[in-house]
């Protein structure tokens, strides 16, 4: 392989938590969770291009700097580094590549960005590089990037149990209208899971039990499956959210604004800042964005569910 071979991209989609239950910090640090996932249409596009030294660029989103540990780099060095067993006779002998990520998911949004850009980083080296890799390995070595990799993988809707890596999957139900308001500003993941911790301990909310959790994604689950937004709208919940709120009061004042001006329901997208506003119908959606919009929030209208990362054709690419 050569640096004239072609270059490949893959497409992400973001996510959102319909449900995140949390439970007490374990002792590995991580908190056991029962999610419902939803892949919605604000998607990563991932270009890989074989190159005698790893490369990575950034596109779109706010500038941002590129260090050796940036999750993208991680998702390709481990790749390389597993991927002996599934090389072909068309394997490059150089497991290298430049990466140019366009990105459209908010940055540190909670919306798993970074996850998308990982999951799509190696769907396309492992297409690049040729190599025969099992999706049930790919997923494997997503989970050990982090726990929202495998999910952006699969796509479509997930119930997410162990730190929300563990995906069973749910059939596919009908799309639901989401208007996501994001901010420039990011929070971070592991600040809002010390801030779910502080608040735990002081009594202020309870961490979630496992079966209880499980009941309700069951039945938001089947919810989904009726395609009656305004069914799944009452069961929406984000432990993490009284977190978020406590380091950005302002989010409380989003969700509000948005049940104010016609959304069934709001709630912040798993570790915030990302507030998701769910509407009844495309229409709903589009004057709900608009009248956000208006009020100076950034709105932006998606649906879900949508598939995990995939290869684009020529044609697909927009
Ligand atoms: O798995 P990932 O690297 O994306 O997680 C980032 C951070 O979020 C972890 O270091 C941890 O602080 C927190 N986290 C958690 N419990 C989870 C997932 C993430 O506490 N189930």
């Amino acid at each position: 392989m050569h640096p004239a071979s072609p270059s490949i991209t893959t497409r992400t989609p973001g996510k959102v938590n319909l449900l995140l239950a949390v439970g007490e910090c374990g002792d590995d640090g991580y908190h056991p969770v029962v999610s419902v996932y939803h892949a919605v249409q604000l998607y990563e596009d991932v270009t890989v291009a074989w190159s005698p030294e790893w490369q990575l660029s950034f596109r779109g989103g706010r500038p941002m700097p590129v260090t050796d540990d940036n999750l993208v780099l991680r998702a390709g060095r481990l790749l390389a580094a597993e991927a002996t067993p599934f090389l072909t006779d068309n394997s490059p002998e150089r497991l290298t590549a430049s990466i140019a990520v366009r990105k459209r998911v908010p940055i540190a949004g909670g919306m798993a960005g970074g996850s998308a850009d990982a999951a799509g980083t190696l769907v396309a080296l492992a297409k690049l590089w040729r190599l025969d890799v099992p999706k049930a390995q790919l997923a494997r070595i997503a989970a050990k990037l982090g726990s929202d990799v495998p999910f952006a993988l699969r796509g479509g809707t997930s119930i997410g149990t162990g730190r929300g890596d563990r995906l069973a999957p749910v059939i596919a139900a009908p799309t639901f209208h989401w208007v996501m308001i994001t901010r420039s500003g990011g929070l971070s993941t592991p600040a809002v899971y010390s801030k779910f911790d502080e608040m735990v301990a002081a009594g202020e909310i309870e961490a979630s039990a496992e079966q209880p959790a499980l009941a309700h994604a069951e039945a938001v689950v089947t919810a989904l499956a009726s395609g009656d937004a305004h069914a799944l709208a009452p069961l929406l919940q984000d432990d993490l959210q009284s977190a978020a709120i406590s380091l950005l009061p302002e989010l409380q004042q989003t969700i509000d604004a948005g049940v104010r001006h016609g959304a069934l329901a709001g709630i912040v997208s798993g570790s915030g800042p990302t507030v998701a506003l769910l509407a009844d119908s495309a229409h709903g959606a589009a004057a709900l964005a608009q009248s956000m919009l208006a009020r100076g929030h950034d709105a932006r209208v998606v649906s879900g569910p949508t598939r995990g990362a995939h290869v684009l054709d020529a044609d697909d690419e927009a």
